[in-house]
């Protein structure tokens, strides 16, 4: 059995005996679609820390399970959480599939953040409750700052009333809320690094990513003496901008997505890594 193998066979009994875990929020551009791929770049770099500039809604952290992780994103609402979790959030918030309710929620959650009082259990279990029954899982604010997804009208919500379990599980994270390029990395870090797609109108945040970013990104990620893997849309300049720094590529098909327009087409993806030894299944 080769070391590869070795490696996915304890790592899945590593697994099993933490408990899987789902992640707690919905998230446009969640990476669950590709742990399995990951999980094999992953397995021979799994003694080191995993860090994720680009966590959102932690898809890939919870596939992969690491027992150390730096785990980042510029939406402090979703790190608050995450944080909230971390010390064992309880909350005593009611959770109701109704419109007025919604907006009720959303109304008090824009006047925390405008307080300055953002960092918050309640706020946290607010970001919870206007993510899971907000339209489409939508995480999108204003030119002023305010989350203004419409109410999501579904039939059903499964909302979660015990967050006990990831308490445990994120207990040797980190956790930040940077701009990717103010993440400090150590040289044996294993970076997994999964922007806003290029070409794709960004609402993650009101100031979007572009062309520049994803620039900037490339050549912060081509300085990192450690393994290194990123994901993007396959467009011609992405996998042109890798190649040019020396970075393998693979390209893969993702399945349906929900990106931020709510546009479910399928999309081509492209993987490229350095420092890797490549193992592609
Ligand atoms: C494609 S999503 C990541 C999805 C994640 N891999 C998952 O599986 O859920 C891209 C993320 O980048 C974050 N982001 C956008 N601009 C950023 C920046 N300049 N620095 C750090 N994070 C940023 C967004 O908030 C969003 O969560």
């Amino acid at each position: 059995m080769d070391t590869a193998t070795r490696a996915i066979i304890s790592n899945d009994i590593a697994l099993s005996i933490r408990e899987r875990i789902r992640p707690p929020l919905k998230w446009a551009g969640g990476k669950g679609w590709l742990v399995s791929h990951l999980r094999t770049l992953w397995a021979e770099h799994s003694h080191r820390r995993l860090v994720e500039p680009f966590c959102g809604g932690l898809a890939v952290a919870l596939g992969l399970m690491p027992e150390h992780a730096l785990l980042n994103d510029i939406n402090p609402h979703s790190i608050n959480l995450y944080r909230q979790l971390q010390a064992g959030l309880r909350t005593e918030l009611s959770l109701r599939n109704e419109a007025d309710y919604y907006y009720e929620r959303r109304k008090e959650f824009n006047a925390l953040v405008a307080e300055g009082k953002a960092d918050s259990s309640h706020v946290a279990a607010l970001f919870y409750y206007l993510n899971r029954t907000a339209y489409n899982g939508l995480c999108r604010f204003n030119k002023t700052g305010k989350f203004n997804v419409p109410f999501g009208k579904y039939a059903t919500i499964k909302y979660k009333k015990d967050f006990a379990a990831y308490q445990q599980v994120l207990k040797g994270w980190e956790f930040s809320a940077v701009d990717f390029q103010d993440v400090t990395i150590q040289p044996e870090d294993f970076v997994y690094a999964d922007p806003p797609y290029d070409g794709v109108f960004s609402q993650y945040t009101k100031e979007g990513f572009s062309w520049d970013d994803q620039e900037r990104l490339a050549m912060w990620l081509a300085l990192h003496p450690g393994p290194v893997v990123v994901s993007n849309r396959a467009t011609e300049r992405i996998r042109a901008l890798y190649k040019k720094l020396g970075f393998k590529l693979q390209l893969l098909e993702a399945p349906r997505r929900i990106s931020c327009t709510g546009d479910r087409t399928k999309a081509r993806e492209v993987l490229a890594t350095r420092n890797i030894k490549h193992v592609w299944t």
